[in-house]
């Protein structure tokens, strides 16, 4: 049977051509890497369906240097898909923030993109407040402005299984791209199907008794101008300490990483990025899955022998080798996270086991959606769990880090120190994840368990390091000491209001006026976790705060939470509103900070006697004026 026509609309909205071929420009944000594997799977698949077109992945940090040619450029563009995800609150990743900047500075730029048809893919994660924000902002202002939307945005959940939100929105996409990219009488390609070859690196074993002495690492640029998430600079653990007391049964760590020499810098409320690794019991239990021994030693390769690129461009980055596997495993592989869908294909497809590869098949398909969101993301089942529950499947090293095992991520925290305190260190907060998981698994975050076992050299000179870079925030004291403040951090939310009240201490002993500063601590038991306690009361005898509230929400007979204690100092907080003072807010997002807004709401409603809606634009406009400011994860 012939496949069906597709149909052709003829529109003045002609993609841009060049050399014969249609240009189409594939944008992506990305922090973990899968809105850029998105990217370039879409464009792989879409090169296999138009011959007629080409197809461009471009970083959106890369794109453009300056305001000037982002539009100089975007105005050009007629043809563009955009992968955006969306981090903390609302905010886009590191590599678009540039982008989204200039795109969301409100100017006037009439009809700058009328020649624009585009479609937006946002990633999120739907147990946050701003759920996939940016690309649902992105694909407003677009239309607002004049380009024409080719499909409703996709909003990926990556709470359920987003590679299926992907694979839904491709359908929409397809037929779009037949009418704009096919020619009528082209009719070849219309319903090929597209299977995904499975990536791979290149591995070649080496013997490692002869080079051992050869293995690679983080290329450490300590002392560069520049260290960000690629060119981090490896920090000693100068300090580690406990900071609940043994009636406690969960771990709190504070940790400091010495920067001495480093070229490093920070200033008072930035992040700090941490690439820890994988603890020794769940590297030896990966090498096992995988059947190779520790000492492995191989150098990894994106080239054919003969220097030729390997075909598919959807490989991640490779890791420095030559490398043992068990530094291969430590340092680069997300073990402990659940598999995706895509890995799930490619385990199938090395599977000797039939009745293996049939159900690892199923799992990866669409049919068998509700047994990948049961039995995989609501079991919280690591790749590791689901590889010892298929024996059979032993993929080559080249697939497991091409296709299987994502490259490990690194962890940020809000740095809890100043650099007018500590010029020297990196004060990290780090509360310890240890707990159950539905299938019985007791699951140990990576970064919070290696801090917890690493070996500070307070204790030896063999003391721990790890990569590390600095992030710059917007989270601030503001300019003028004077101006009065609000800090709400329960938990290890309190961690950069340490480093504000460091700040402000330095401040007032330099002889700096200090506006008034009220702190909303929370936590269950003034005996297991009140944590920096001595600390911060030597903040309020010393003067760089003014008044300290704590609730504690497991000591009576019901949940004391802080905006329970907000709401006793109502008219407190509305004065240093009224005084154009600033309010923080640092924690959990999905359940603290939301209730943390709503109580601020109902006080700037109840002490300003506004109405609904200028309760609203009130709050709305303290966040536009950054008096307002969250870090919240
Ligand atoms: P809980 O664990 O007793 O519920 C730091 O984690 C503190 O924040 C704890 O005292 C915790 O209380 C509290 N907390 C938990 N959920 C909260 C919420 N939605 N709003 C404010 N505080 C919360």
């Amino acid at each position: 049977v012939e496949p069906p026509r597709p149909l052709v609309l003829k529109t003045d909205l002609e993609p841009e051509v060049d050399d014969g071929k249609k240009k189409v420009t594939i944008f992506f944000g990305t922090q973990t890497g899968t809105a850029e594997g998105f990217a370039k799977a879409l464009a792989e698949e879409a090169k296999a369906r138009y011959d007629k077109a080409t197809f461009k992945v471009v970083d959106l940090d890369e794109y453009a240097d300056d305001d000037e040619e982002y539009e100089e450029k975007m105005k050009k563009e007629t043809l563009a898909l955009f992968f955006l995800a969306t981090y903390g609150d609302g905010e886009p990743t590191d590599n678009a923030a540039k982008f989204y900047r200039w795109f969301t500075e409100g100017k006037e730029r009439e009809n700058w993109v009328e020649n624009l048809q585009y479609a937006v893919f946002g990633l999120g994660n739907r147990q946050y407040e701003h759920f996939n924000k940016v690309g649902k902002v992105v694909d407003e202002i677009l239309a607002d402005q004049g380009g024409k939307r080719l499909i409703p945005v996709g909003l990926g959940d990556d709470d359920q299984c987003i590679e299926d939100d992907f694979t839904a929105w491709k359908e929409l996409l397809w037929p779009k791209l037949d009418q704009l990219l096919r020619d009528e009488d082209d009719v070849s390609g219309a319903t090929t199907p597209y299977t995904a070859a499975i990536p791979e690196y290149r591995v070649v074993f080496i013997n490692p008794n002869e080079a051992a002495h050869l293995e690679k690492s983080w290329s450490l640029a300590n002392g560069h101008a520049v260290h960000d998430i690629q060119h981090p600079c490896r920090a000693n653990v100068a300090v580690r300490r406990e900071l609940h007391t043994p009636a406690s049964d969960r771990s709190c760590i504070h940790l400091e990483f010495d920067i001495a020499g480093t070229g490093l810098t920070y200033e008072t409320g930035d992040h700090v990025g941490v690439y820890a690794e994988n603890c020794a019991e769940t590297v030896e239990e990966a090498e096992r899955l995988l059947g190779y021994s520790s000492d492995t030693f191989f150098t990894i390769h994106v080239d054919k022998e003969d220097g030729t690129p390997l075909s598919g461009s959807s490989l991640p980055p490779p890791f420095p080798s030559p490398c043992t596997l068990r530094t291969a495993l430590a340092r680069y592989a997300d073990l402990l996270n659940s598999p995706k869908k895509s890995a799930l294909g490619a385990l199938a497809a090395h599977a000797s086991d039939p009745n293996e590869a049939e159900r690892l098949k199923f799992l990866a398909s669409p049919a068998g959606k509700d047994e990948y969101s049961q039995w995989i993301v609501a079991s919280q089942r690591s790749l590791l769990e689901v590889m010892a529950e298929f024996p059979s499947a032993k993929p080559p090293l080249g697939v497991f880090f091409a296709a299987i095992a994502p490259r490990l991520q690194p962890r940020y925290y809000s740095i809890s120190s100043s650099p007018r305190m500590a010029p020297t260190r990196i004060h990290v907060t780090c509360a310890l994840v240890h707990g159950p998981t539905p299938t019985g698994r007791i699951h140990k975050g990576v970064c919070s368990t290696w801090m917890k076992h690493s070996v500070p050299l307070q204790e030896s000179q063999e003391c721990s390091w790890a990569p590390i870079f600095v992030r710059q925030s917007n989270f601030k004291l503001p300019a003028d000491s004077s101006v009065p403040i609000i800090m709400i951090g329960p938990g290890t939310g309190l961690a950069p209001f340490r480093g504000f009240l460091q700040e402000r201490l330095a401040l007032k002993e330099d002889g700096s006026q200090l506006g008034h500063a009220i702190l909303f601590f929370g936590c269950r038991n003034r005996k297991m976790d009140f944590i920096y306690e001595d600390e911060l009361k030597n903040f309020v005898e010393r003067g760089a705060l003014s008044e300290l509230i704590v609730a504690f929400s497991r000591e009576g007979p019901t949940k004391e939470y802080v905006q329970h204690k907000m709401a006793e100092k109502a008219s407190d907080i509305w004065n240093v509103i009224s005084q154009g003072g600033y309010i923080y807010v640092c924690g959990d997002a999905k359940g603290m900070a939301r209730d943390v807004h709503r109580a601020l709401h109902t006080i700037v409603q109840e002490q300003g006697s506004l109405d609904g809606s200028r309760t609203e634009s009130m709050v709305k406009s303290l966040q536009m004026e950054g008096r307002y400011l969250r870090d919240v994860w």
